[in-house]
């Protein structure tokens, strides 16, 4: 159990993949905060606070979960909350390398902090944010991966 964990990520939108890891969290976790990185090195399609507001529609209603956005180190966030737990998705061997080395990272910096990874449902496990970017950017359906919301303003951002 942990009383409050930290879901940092991009969610440059979030998907349904998020949605799923973030439900399962749930099972162990008193409080989520569902932390948007301020300072992520990529070049995003929507602001952060587009990603803060379409976060908390999709998770709107529920007591356990609140959203915020983070600049900085992920452990001196962790530590500055009280939170002494990262969760984050896994869905592929690919995704490995990249969290462990995160991981580890993040207990030499904080040795307090625990991360737990956890696999979303199988039918999630090819989705990620990039590719719904992409094929909503050529006007492919993606109503099957992200929530009604996000899926309007994917549609808003694409539509000239
Ligand atoms: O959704 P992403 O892009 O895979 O999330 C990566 C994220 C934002 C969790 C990671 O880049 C991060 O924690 N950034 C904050 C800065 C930081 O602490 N960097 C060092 C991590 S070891």
């Amino acid at each position: 159990m942990s009383g409050l964990a930290l879901y940092p990520g991009s969610f440059d939108p979030v998907t349904n993949g998020h949605e799923d890891i973030v439900r399962r969290s749930l099972k162990f976790v008193d409080r989520l905060v569902v932390a948007v990185a301020r300072n992520g090195s990529k070049t995003p399609l929507f602001s952060v606070d587009e990603r803060v507001r379409l976060l908390e529609v999709v998770f709107a209603g529920e007591p356990k979960i609140s959203v915020c956005s983070f600049e900085g180190l992920l452990a001196d966030f962790a530590r500055a909350e009280g939170a002494d737990l990262v969760v984050r998705g896994l869905r592929a061997v690919s995704d490995f390398e990249f969290e462990f080395q995160m991981a580890l990272m993040n207990r030499q910096l904080s040795p307090e902090l625990e991360t737990v990874f956890l696999m979303p449902d199988q039918h999630l496990t090819y989705l990620s944010s990039s590719i719904v970017r992409e094929i909503a950017g050529f006007g492919g359906d993606v109503s099957a991966f992200v929530h009604p919301e996000v899926l309007k303003a994917l549609v808003a951002k694409s539509s000239p």
